[in-house]
């Protein structure tokens, strides 16, 4: 259960990353919608840029809110290949992912520029869902909590508790993307628990766990009290193993 008094709703969230063509993807928000999404709970897709205006179009009357995987933090300009806010926002776009750790380590995004693009995103009336984690070696190391606090002051520096708490953070250690090994939940829920602790606002914020939430852990991972939904990806390719994340957000959160 989420602490007593406090009103964070569930949050799951489908990044599908490099996935899915424009029909692929329409075809997935059909089979959603087929499905009966229980209503206390928010629902989020995170397709491919190619893909956002069509999955727009076929969310039109729908819950489910539309996310883009990055953006670029200035608004127009000589930024061959990059996506501003404004083209964003007028897609529809609501929420937006920033500083995933494959754009991290693929495309040298540093915590100073994930700061530079979540106060961009929270100028331009979206919500940033800042996903931060640790490396294999940094987990045995014991480093996990030293660089999550660092990422998290860096994307939050000079923002109010009122706007941090606005924002969204994804928990993924990134030995856990993508490879079926999740952190166990109470050691997830320790970790999202000192995320909250590290900056003003982060208290009252929706904090996710990200890597490797399927069907089968995500009831437990839901049922920790600091964790309010989940970033998924593998399982959010397909409604059958997407939804029922949904369902166990809704029953455990
Ligand atoms: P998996 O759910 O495939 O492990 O991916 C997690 C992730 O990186 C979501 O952003």
């Amino acid at each position: 259960m989420n602490q007593p008094g406090a009103v964070r709703r569930p949050l799951i969230a489908g990044n599908w990353k490099m996935n899915k063509t424009i029909a692929q993807a329409c075809e997935l928000i059909r089979e959603l919608r087929a499905c009966t999404l229980p209503a206390g709970v928010d629902v989020v897709v995170a397709p491919p840029f190619t893909a956002l205006q069509a999955v727009a179009a076929e969310l039109r009357g729908s819950s489910i809110g539309l996310c883009a995987q990055t953006m670029h933090e200035n608004d127009h300009g000589a930024y061959t290949g990059e996506i501003a806010p404004p083209m964003l926002r007028e897609i529809g776009v609501r929420y937006v992912i920033l500083g995933h750790s494959e754009r991290r380590a693929y495309d040298g995004e540093t915590d100073e520029a994930v700061g530079r693009k979540t106060r961009s995103a929270l100028r331009h009336g979206m919500t940033p869902i800042v996903a931060v984690g640790e490396t294999a070696s940094e987990h045995e190391e014991g480093l996990t909590l030293e660089k999550v606090t660092m990422q998290v002051r860096a994307a939050f520096a000079g923002l109010g508790a009122r706007e941090v708490a606005s924002c969204v953070v994804a928990y993924e250690p990134i030995w856990a993307i993508g490879s079926g090994h999740f952190e166990e939940p109470e050691s997830a829920d320790a970790v999202i628990a000192h995320i909250r602790r590290a900056v003003d606002g982060l208290e009252d914020a929706r904090l996710l766990y990200g890597g490797s939430m399927k069907a089968q852990n995500a009831a437990a991972l839901m049922a920790q009290p600091n964790i309010d939904g989940g970033l998924i990806g593998g399982a959010s390719l397909a409604a059958a193993t997407f939804v029922p994340i949904v369902e166990a957000a809704y029953a455990h959160a």
